[in-house]
């Protein structure tokens, strides 16, 4: 995982302090490194992460006033504030772990918190296949696609590993390009020579100065991207992501939020559309088709693994007006363990992406053998 560094900066280290002396009750889960996350349902209700599964806890806030003094300071150090006119907090803390708090009357079962830990791990290429993420050959076909600056769009459920495997393409952009990386919250980091950060702006108490995704893609256009990487794609800045990637911008990437590459498309063409009504729904389809080279699928598993479950190319258009969404790699039947856990593999379809040409003339290896089917045993 391309994850920040732990951090060395005295005031950050203080705030990282600050913050778990909030957490009281919650302060051993929080130094616990087994844990990947923690929700709080209310003073009594509070469940842990670990290894990818959802488990009970016996810790507990002595009371809702206690929760919410704690769910108020950890808003404060980082400048913001949480009130019933303002009852919801998404923020990143300063040691780059995340949380999200509602509050009541919105939160029904009392303040209600996650956060999603900031690990100190920093997981390699490398090491995501040997955690079984994704299968040498996947890894290499994704290479590939990096190293032809194809355009791919990672798409997955909520905390599937979207942005932890976008941190690891990142990592795989060829030397020699200017890279512009565009963030809600801060949360990739990136080891390249030439990479410029951008991070949104919510606006201020009086409602001022918000600077959104879309803003900074603008921006970003005019200042000279090789490559425009966006965090996660939620809203109009679809349309620019598009319209970058079919002007000359190769290898572009970015997230968004979807179970299937089929509707990872198809949310884009509407988040697109909901930016520019006048856009036909012809056109759009044209250019989001044209746009889109390579779709990652990534889903998380019942036995907790979280693991890329497809690699898919958009060929274009259907004749009846449909996405042409083709699996290059699929995963295969999942066989439940005895252990529980589940055994399944990335496997070729069949099918050679349009683009092999490509990677015959670069002299890239990865023969055609590759994307044979596996015969059955
Ligand atoms: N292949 C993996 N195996 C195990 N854990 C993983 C894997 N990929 C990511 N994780 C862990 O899962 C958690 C969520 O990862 P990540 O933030 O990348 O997900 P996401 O899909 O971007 O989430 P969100 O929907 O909130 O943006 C993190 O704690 C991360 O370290
Ligand atoms: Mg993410």
């Amino acid at each position: 995982m391309v994850q920040p560094k732990k951090s060395t900066n005295p005031a950050e280290s203080a705030s990282r302090v600050a913050v778990r002396n909030f957490l009281g009750p919650i302060r051993d889960l929080w130094d616990d490194p087994t844990v990947s996350e923690i929700l709080i349902n209310g003073p009594h209700d509070i469940f842990v992460e670990r290894k990818g599964k959802l488990h009970k806890t016996e810790s507990r806030f002595p009371d809702e006033d206690a929760l919410l003094a704690a769910a108020n300071n950890i808003a404060q150090s980082v400048g913001r504030r949480i009130t019933t006119d303002e009852p919801r907090l998404d923020a990143r803390l300063p040691d780059g772990s995340r949380v999200a708090v509602v509050i009541p009357p919105c939160a029904r079962n009392g303040t209600t918190v996650s956060i999603r830990k900031f690990t100190q791990s920093k997981i390699s290429f490398r090491e995501y296949v040997q955690m079984g993420a994704i299968t040498a050959d996947g890894a290499q076909f994704l290479d590939v696609c990096m190293y032809l600056g194809k355009n791919i769009l990672v798409s997955g459920g909520t905390g599937s590993g979207k942005t932890t495997l976008l941190g690891l393409l990142c990592a795989r952009i060829p030397r020699g390009q200017r890279v512009i990386v565009i963030e809600d919250s801060t949360e990739l980091k990136i080891e390249y020579d030439h990479v410029v950060f951008f991070e949104t702006k919510q606006a201020n108490e009086q409602g001022h100065g918000e600077v959104s995704i879309r803003d900074l893609l603008k921006s970003s256009l005019r200042l000279r991207p090789d490559r425009i990487i966006v965090g996660e794609v939620r809203s109009g800045e679809a349309l620019e992501l598009i319209q970058a990637m079919n002007t000359g911008h190769k290898g572009c990437m970015g997230t968004v939020h979807a179970n299937s590459p089929e509707d990872a498309i198809v949310r884009l063409e509407a988040l697109a559309s909901g930016a520019d009504a006048k856009l036909s729904e012809r056109a759009l389809r044209y250019q989001v088709s044209a746009a889109i080279d390579l779709i990652v699928q990534i889903s998380r598993y019942h036995d907790g693994s979280r693991r890329v479950a497809s690699l898919s190319e958009v060929r274009g258009q259907n004749p009846d007006g449909s996405y042409d969404v083709v699996p290059i790699f699929q995963m295969s039947r999942l066989v439940r363990k005895p252990d529980g856990s589940m055994e399944g593999k990335l496997e070729p379809m069949g099918e050679l992406p349009s683009f092999f040409d490509e990677i015959v003339d670069n002299g890239l290896p990865f023969p055609e053998s590759k994307f044979r089917k596996p015969t059955a045993a």
